[in-house]
């Protein structure tokens, strides 16, 4: 089964190097928000240039959600309904963690605004990268972006809310420590993603094991209906 699986953390938490590792150990389509489409790219460029003086926080909003439908219809459905496992780095936690906690927007309305953006796609999976501010690695060499030079006390109100939507839901979240080195941060991922999602964790082209033997009253086993189906994903 095609499994959507996100990233999620401040800034310079190690999301991307992290992300693309995932990806490549599942064989999965890579991609990102803001920029994931061309489209994208271009209210990439808009939303994070710091020339993009007096942008309010609801044309930001919603500028992150038209780059989220574009991604959704372009990138992100077509390969899942290919088979192919698909790994962002960031999501809708980002909207609610940037425009809900950093922002002070409504986490509710920011969620509605992301269902309907992604027609409710929601992932199977989302990895916060722990990384406390003072640890993260700085962008040494060039100016922040619009929204790196949002202030310390936005940034710390975006890392207090990744912990508050963790904790509230820790099926579909899982922290992992990103201050360790890079490749220490790609196994507990890794133990994170397969402990969640066990399927994960078969190589691709690995045997896959024999069927068990055929029931004696298969009408039982009709009559309970098969989990998860083609039926829209949960509600993060
Ligand atoms: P990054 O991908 O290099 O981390 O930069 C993306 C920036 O955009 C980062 O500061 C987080 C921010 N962002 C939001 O504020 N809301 C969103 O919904 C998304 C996807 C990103």
């Amino acid at each position: 089964m095609a499994r959507f699986i996100v990233f999620e953390g401040g800034e310079a938490s190690g999301k991307s190097t992290q992300s693309a590792r995932l990806a490549e150990r599942l064989g999965a389509v890579h991609t990102r928000e803001p920029g994931g489409t061309e489209i994208g790219s271009a209210l990439r460029d808009l939303l994070l240039d710091a020339r993009t003086l007096g942008l309010s926080d609801r044309a930001e909003a919603l500028l992150m959600a038209a780059d989220r439908a574009q991604h959704v219809a372009e990138v992100i459905r077509p390969a899942l309904a290919e088979g192919r496992h698909v790994v962002s780095d960031r999501y809708a936690g980002s909207t609610l963690a940037y425009q809900g906690y950093g922002r002070g927007l409504p986490v509710f309305e920011l969620r509605r605004l992301s269902g309907w953006a992604a027609n409710e796609l929601w992932p199977d999976l989302i990895v916060l990268l722990d990384v406390p501010r003072s640890v993260a690695g700085g962008r040494a060499g060039r100016t922040p972006d619009r929204m790196e030079a949002a202030g310390e006390a936005f940034h710390d109100r975006v890392l207090r809310g990744y912990q508050a939507l963790a904790a509230a839901d820790p099926v579909r979240w899982a922290i992992v420590d990103g201050t360790a080195g890079a490749d220490d941060v790609a196994e507990a991922v890794w133990e994170a993603v397969t402990h969640r999602l066990p399927d994960l964790a078969d190589p691709p082209g690995a045997p896959t094991p024999s069927p068990p033997p055929p029931p004696r009253k298969p009408h039982l086993l009709h009559e309970r209906g098969e989990p998860g189906g083609s039926g829209p994903r949960p509600v993060a």
